[in-house]
């Protein structure tokens, strides 16, 4: 079955979507980017992500932006197109192509708008059930990781590193020795003293759409989140840790940097947070992940 793409307005086959050599998005990672996760063939936080790609044009310099609602439709297109009950839409836009290789910026900007969907369970998967192990990496990245930029040579490293290493992602730790975030995610600890903490947001971290839903079920339940800076060292003695992030969704950490988190296992705070938002996004915990309930 051929997956449907979108570019430049048009739905087309996925391996028949040509753009130019000379777009900005190949020769200086010119884009920006989204990844909405889908669940019951909805995109989950459209508007979020709406907003934070307008927000992302803006910091690099456009002054209009794609139409929200033309965005939002062809999410919704890809999800019934590709069969997408579960899974996700990657979207992104760049500066466009202009024939040649000129830093500046042209105003106005044509951009290269394309969307691809895929189906993927997000849910039961055995990093969810089981968590993950972390190496620790210096955060090597630009300083703008609020900007949600394709220009991702950081995360190719750590990531590729982690996997080198026999683990599954890496947590970057920045020159005062802070953690910032994971590879692509937040990352989040509960600490010996039972805080749950997360680092506040600036230019050294993407401020996360799953990090915000959280904030926002926490709310709605009470539960009291620290958001403040905490070392490579704090998370290697916390109790329990997790990753945030539309297609990891809630991902508990196991291993950080070679330190065991108790008992190698997913934490009762953890769990509980994965059935809250699972909650949240519309699933039944009690069928789509019987094992968040231990
Ligand atoms: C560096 C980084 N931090 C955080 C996140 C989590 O953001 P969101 O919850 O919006 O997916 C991502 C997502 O890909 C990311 O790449």
């Amino acid at each position: 079955l051929a997956r449907t793409a979108w570019l430049n307005g048009v739905f087309v086959a996925a391996d028949e979507a040509r753009i130019s050599p000379f777009d900005r998005a190949f020769l200086f990672a010119d884009a920006v980017y989204e990844v909405t996760a889908v669940y019951n063939g909805q995109p989950v936080d459209m508007e979020r992500h709406l907003d934070r790609l307008e927000r992302s044009l803006s910091e690099i310099g456009f002054t209009t932006f794609p139409a929200r609602k033309e965005i939002a439709a062809a999410h919704h297109r890809l999800i019934a197109e590709n069969g997408i009950g579960e899974g996700f839409i990657y979207l992104q836009v760049s500066r466009g192509a202009y024939g040649g290789r000129d830093f500046p910026a042209p105003d106005p900007a044509r951009p290269t708008v394309f969307a691809f969907g895929e189906p993927k369970p997000l849910i039961d998967v055995p990093s969810a059930r089981n968590g993950i192990k972390v190496i620790a990496f210096d955060d090597i990245r630009w300083a703008r990781c609020d900007i949600k930029s394709t220009g991702l040579l950081g995360p190719v490293l750590a990531k590729t590193a982690a996997k080198t290493a026999g683990k599954e992602d890496a947590w970057f730790v920045d020159g005062d020795g802070l953690i910032t975030e994971a590879a692509s995610a937040n990352a989040w600890i509960v600490t010996q003293q039972g805080e749950l903490v997360t680092r506040a947001l600036s230019n050294a971290i993407l401020p996360g759409i799953t990090r915000h839903a959280i904030f926002d079920t926490l709310a709605q339940h009470g539960l009291k989140i620290v958001e403040r800076s905490f070392s490579l060292e704090e998370a290697k003695q916390s109790v329990e840790a997790f990753n945030t992030s539309a297609v990891a969704l809630v991902t508990p950490v196991v291993e950080i940097d070679g330190a065991t988190l108790a008992g190698g296992k997913p934490g009762p705070v953890t769990r509980s947070i994965q059935r809250l938002y699972y909650t949240a996004i519309g699933a039944d915990v009690a069928k789509a992940a019987p094992w968040a309930n231990e």
